[in-house]
């Protein structure tokens, strides 16, 4: 059995000392130290030897087993750390590489231009209201001096939800005006509000129209306000938007909700004024609608006309942009190619 223990011995350091793979060495540790390997044979069979012979192989086996388990630790060792050494040098990694860019969102250009707007407004002490894009006959009308079968209501190509019954319909708000009246009902003044908004109107679009747009509404209502505060904070406005070089123009112009109205265009940016499409050769572009807040107007949610006075004004966003960036179809904004989008 001594014998058949040294030939074990050989040949498992002679078979171990090719190995060259975690595989192959996991196979040898079955094959010479498993349960069902020569030498766990001879161990459990040392029970059944004379004493005398039990203690010498014994002692030789217990010898070989603790030698062929060190070797096999030593085995292991030695893999991994070749085995690691060839993966670090076959995948070194180019830590000079650069990495991949994370594509990052952008705020529409639309959003941008409104959160500039109400800046502006806001460090005039301008405070920022939102209402609803549903909005009742009354709001969007009525209470604004636009009675039902007044002709101004040509004005605005309404989009109705519901049939007119009792001055009760609905309709997608043609303005951001209707929160004139809203913020009135509820605030007494001294006012000043800013409403930035969605507006709906039933036209065919073109460059220049859309049947959804955005507008930013205006009020200012207090004792003593004078039309030279409305063209003052409206310049101003403009200066700041435009720039301080930038003239600014106001011309009458009719909204039944306003009296006088005025209509406040800024000269071509493209051309300077000289005149160019963009301006249809008159070198001002138009840019919102203002006026004093009609004393009917201010009837309609109590407050004393005689006492206060307002102005308001309602200004097209998407000019502003159009007018800076040299955009010639308002429609680019809303058909959400991201070769267009990705400019702002
Ligand atoms: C009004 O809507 C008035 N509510 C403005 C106003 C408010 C006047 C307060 C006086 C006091 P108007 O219909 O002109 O006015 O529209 C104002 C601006 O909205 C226009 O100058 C234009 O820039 C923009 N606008 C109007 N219709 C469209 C449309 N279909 N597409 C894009 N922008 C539009």
């Amino acid at each position: 059995m001594l014998k058949q223990l040294e030939a074990l011995r050989i040949q498992a350091f002679e078979e171990l000392s090719r190995i060259d793979d975690p595989e192959e060495l996991d196979l040898w540790r079955v094959r010479y130290l498993g349960k069902k390997s020569g030498l766990t044979r001879i161990l459990r069979s040392l029970a059944t030897l004379p004493l005398d012979e039990r203690r010498k192989i014994g002692a030789q086996a217990n010898k070989i087993k603790k030698a062929l388990e060190s070797d096999l630790t030593e085995k292991e060792r030695y893999l991994q750390e070749t085995f690691l050494t060839l993966s670090l040098e076959q995948k070194r990694l180019d830590v000079t590489l650069p990495g991949r860019p994370i594509p990052t969102g952008r705020l529409h250009p639309i959003t941008q231009t409104l959160e500039e707007i109400c800046d502006i407004f806001k460090n005039m002490g301008f405070q920022v209201f939102e209402g609803p894009d549903v909005e009742w006959d009354y709001y969007n009308f009525e209470a604004l001096n636009i009675p039902q079968y007044h002709p101004a209501r040509d004005m605005f190509a309404t989009l109705w939800l519901d049939s007119w019954v009792d001055r009760k319909a609905r309709l997608l708000r043609t303005h951001t005006s209707p929160m004139q009246i809203r913020i009135m009902e509820h605030k007494r003044p001294p006012i000043r509000a800013i409403v930035p908004g969605r507006c709906y109107r039933y036209e065919a679009t073109d460059a220049t129209h859309e049947s959804m747009f955005y507008q930013v509404e205006g009020l200012a209502v207090d004792k003593n306000i004078t039309f030279a505060d409305l063209k003052g904070t409206l310049f101003d406005f403009c200066h700041h938007l435009f720039g301080e070089e930038t003239k600014v123009r106001l011309r009458c112009d009719y909204f039944p909700f306003v009296e006088p109205g005025a209509e406040v265009a800024i000269q071509c940016l493209a051309c300077r004024g000289s005149g160019c499409r963009l301006c249809a050769y008159t070198g001002w572009i138009e840019i919102l609608g203002a006026g004093m807040v009609h004393p009917d107007v201010l009837k309609h949610v109590d407050i004393d006309p005689e006492v206060y006075s307002g102005f308001a004004f309602g200004l097209g966003v998407e000019r502003i942009p159009m007018l800076r960036y040299g955009i010639e179809d308002i429609r680019l904004f809303y058909s959400n190619d991201l070769r267009f989008l990705k400019q702002f």
